[in-house]
């Protein structure tokens, strides 16, 4: 992981947010190669989703055909849609401070083990940003009863590692920076949302949220949808922008940031084909990621316990990937596919909905009013060929755009061997990334800087451009200029040689294979169109 932080960091692909006054801990930037690549990531996901999905056909696994919209709402909505969604009330970590080293922690990221020794039994703890907890916990103990190293087999450890929400007295805690026992404070709410000020009077009543999820927006649109074009149930609304949460302990690079961007479907269905539209769309999302490249056997799709689902929910799924900085055996969502129900539409028509009653019911205050009251508008669906009029359920495929670019990335990163200038094997360092998403798609360069071959290069360069962000390099010996590509992900280098001015091929590169082969320049653009496809 190491490697690749710093790869990303030496060829712009990733910096850290206003790193010159000495970074912002949950913010990144894209640098000219990240942005890229994210951006073709995006640009995949609505190409695959959206702009290029065929409403007339069945696809392989859908109960039927069905119709996909976009959508592009704002950041800063009504207070009221955060209210009614839950996020208000529910959108939140537990989180424990230390009143000795001043530190904060998720409370459900502390972990830690009983441990006795000199007649004292504490629970000693490590940092969620521990890589060897065991090493810590034990390094911890001997500190605490001031004991030596030597004497490691005299601590008993009494049961597995454990988080501290499993630890009811937290005076016998000792907390990951702490020196003495009960320092941690009682584990207090934190709501994860942004809160700010809209215009100058700045009160209270003023104060909105920036969004932490895109899919409300979709939700508040429903209706216009409907109303303004001519979708019909079963349809979804795809939306991709930035989302934003207060993370308390934002970690291992991009995975969790504080500013992010989502991909997101609200899939809106009748309520009897819903548990067939939501296996339909959990493997079709899970597909996606492995015909962008992803190895199968890094890659898993986990159906949530029923424990874990709401009543109303008929499933919910992530697509989870082995990211290198998680310990062996353990994955990272990348997306998480949800059955949601009626719950979120109904909340928006007819107040918050408490999610523990069943049948749904609106939450209510003390006066008996609804807690937070609903839009009031109706957002049920006619079906105008049977004339049924019902709340459509949701179907729900949330993906993170930063974090599906940090698994390719990872998934890109090989180290391996290729023959320099003199035809001896070097090491190299490649990025694998798939051609769909690569930042750029060719590199092009005349093998010497004379004798026609830059004007000729240049020549193709132009038009490529008019299809594909491609490159052009003379600099060097051509060893270190496919090297540079090697590293950026690109994944065909085409040279021009002395042979191309008289017969006018050039020389295409393979990144993967190192194959090499010969093409007529006029055919060039069908050639690489073939290879990227
Ligand atoms: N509307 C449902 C929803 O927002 P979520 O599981 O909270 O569900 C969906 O988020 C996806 O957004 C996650 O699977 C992840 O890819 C991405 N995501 C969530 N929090 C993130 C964070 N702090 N940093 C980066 N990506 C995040």
């Amino acid at each position: 992981m190491e490697k690749l932080v710093s790869l990303c960091k030496r060829r712009g692909f990733m910096f850290q947010s206003s790193e010159i006054y000495g970074g912002i801990n949950g913010f990144w930037d894209y640098g000219p190669l990240g942005v890229e690549l994210k951006r073709n990531i995006k640009d995949a996901w609505w190409r695959d989703m959206v702009t290029g999905h065929d409403d007339l056909t069945q696809l392989p696994g859908a109960p039927g055909s069905y119709e996909m919209t976009g959508l592009d709402c704002t950041i800063i909505m009504h207070p009221q849609v955060w209210k009614c969604s839950g996020h208000y009330d529910l959108f939140h970590d537990y989180m424990v401070d230390c009143r000795e080293s001043k530190r904060r922690y998720r409370h459900d990221q502390i972990q830690g083990r009983w441990v006795e020794a000199k007649g004292k039994k504490i629970f000693a703890t490590a940092g969620s940003d521990s890589e060897a907890p065991e090493a810590d916990l034990e390094r911890q103990a001997l500190k605490f009863f001031g004991m030596r190293s030597k004497n490691a087999d005299e601590l008993k450890w009494d049961g597995p590692l454990a988080s501290l929400t499993t630890v009811d007295d937290f005076e016998l805690v000792l907390g990951p920076d702490a020196k003495t026992l009960g320092t941690l404070t009682a584990p207090r709410e934190f709501n994860l949302m942004f809160k700010t000020t809209i215009g100058a009077l700045g009160g209270e009543a003023d104060s909105a949220f920036l969004r932490p999820e895109t899919a409300q927006g979709i939700f508040v649109n429903f209706k216009n949808v409907v109303d303004s074009s001519r979708v019909r149930v079963p349809f979804g609304i795809a939306q991709v922008g930035k989302s934003f949460r207060n993370e308390i302990t934002p970690r291992n690079f991009t995975f969790r940031s504080r500013e992010f961007e989502q991909m997101e479907i609200e899939f809106f269905c009748h309520p009897d084909s819903s548990a067939e539209w939501y296996t339909y769309w959990r493997d079709r999302r899970f597909k996606w990621y492995l015909d962008l490249g992803l190895d199968e056997g890094k890659l898993q799709l986990r159906d949530h316990d029923q424990d874990e689902l709401s009543h109303y929910s008929r499933g919910t799924a992530d697509v989870e990937y082995a990211f290198p900085f998680l310990p062996e055996g353990e994955f990272g969502e990348l997306e998480g596919i949800a059955h949601r129900g009626d719950f979120d539409l109904r909340s928006h028509m007819e107040g918050k909905l408490d999610p523990a009653t069943n049948p749904l019911t609106v939450e209510l205050n003390e006066d008996g009013k609804p807690r937070h009251r609903g839009s009031g508008k109706d957002l049920s669906y006619r079906d105008d060929l049977t004339g049924e009029r019902f709340i459509p359920h949701v179907i729900e495929p949330s993906a993170g755009a930063d974090r599906a670019t940090l698994a390719f990335l990872c998934e890109a990163y090989t180290e391996d061997e290729a023959p320099d200038d003199k035809g001896k094997m070097q090491s190299r360092v490649v990025m694998k990334l798939h051609p769909r998403i690569a930042p750029i798609k060719a590199a092009i360069f005349p093998l010497v800087k004379k004798d026609g071959m830059p004007e000729m290069a240049q020549d193709l360069y132009r038009t490529l451009k008019k299809d594909w962000n491609v490159f052009y390099d003379e600099k060097g010996a051509v060893g270190r200029r496919y090297r540079r590509q090697d590293e950026a992900g690109t994944p065909f280098c085409v040279t021009v040689d002395g042979d191309s001015i008289q017969d006018n091929t050039v020389t295409i590169r393979h990144r993967d294979t190192l194959e090499q082969w010969r093409v007529k320049a006029d055919d060039l653009t069908d050639e690489l169109r073939k290879l990227i496809g």
